[in-house]
């Protein structure tokens, strides 16, 4: 019901050069099964659009900025990345939250623009260890999810990932079994809220995914997808990825 989904987030990295990677996974996945979603440095987004041509490759931005447009130097309107050929754009990275201040409110508002923009948005949410270590994990994730998704979210324009802050960069990843108890839990979450909808939205793993541990981690139950930062840089590390999907 739900097609699976390979996302890759290359944060601030890449180049004109790294153009040469996206060719490379165009190549080893002609007709690929799932669908790939790359998220480049907005710098990036149109000339990727240029490479993939034809082939069904899904390109993102990183962020968008909540008003359409306006006096806000140095951000991009979610309808400036649709213009450049993006269709997706990531909201509420737990390093937004970190690094720029932002709130749940303020992800709800960008997912909103994205919309209204005609974009999937990808929200983020995650706790950190000091909420895991707490017992806190479900009542954070929990108050992200109802606040973060904003009304109107249908399988459509909506995807989620569920990215635990300690485990984002580090090589470190939940056990099998704490990733399904979040993934349930948000599924059940969000049926409670959206009904029927729910099951048509498609929850990703981000934190650490790379081609060791990919097929565990999909075969865990309600896990849709994932969202890879590092690993999603090289095509030689995200094909056997989406391989694994
Ligand atoms: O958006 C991607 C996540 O932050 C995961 O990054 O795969 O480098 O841990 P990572």
């Amino acid at each position: 019901m739900r097609r699976r989904l390979a996302a890759g987030n290359w944060k601030m990295n890449g180049t004109a050069a790294s153009l040469s990677e996206v060719e490379a996974l165009l190549d080893a996945h002609v007709s690929p099964s799932v669908e790939i979603l790359l998220c480049p440095p907005a710098t990036l987004i149109s000339a990727m659009a240029a490479v993939k041509g034809q082939h069904p490759l899904m390109i993102g931005g990183q962020d968008c900025h909540a008003e359409a447009k306006g006096a806000h130097t140095g951000d991009i309107a979610a309808a400036q990345l649709a213009d450049a050929g993006a269709t997706h754009v990531i909201v509420g990275h737990s390093e937004r939250r970190t690094n720029h201040g932002e709130t749940d409110e303020t992800v709800a508002a960008k997912a909103r623009a994205a919309h209204g923009a005609g974009l999937v948005a990808v929200i983020c949410l995650g706790e950190t260890l000091e909420e895991r270590e707490g017992g806190r994990t479900l009542e954070v994730v929990g108050r992200q999810l109802d606040a973060s998704v904003p009304d109107g979210a249908t399988g459509q324009n909506t995807v989620i990932a569920y990215e635990p802050v300690w485990a984002i960069g580090t090589g470190l990843t939940p056990t099998n079994g704490q990733i399904g108890e979040v993934h349930e839990f948000l599924r059940s979450r969000l049926s409670a809220r959206f009904g029927a909808e729910a099951a048509h939205v498609r929850l990703l793993y981000g934190g650490s995914v790379k081609p060791s541990n990919a097929a565990e981690i999909f075969g865990i139950p309600d896990v849709d997808g994932a969202l890879v930062g590092g690993a999603s840089l090289k095509a030689a590390d995200f094909s056997p990825i989406i391989e694994a999907l």
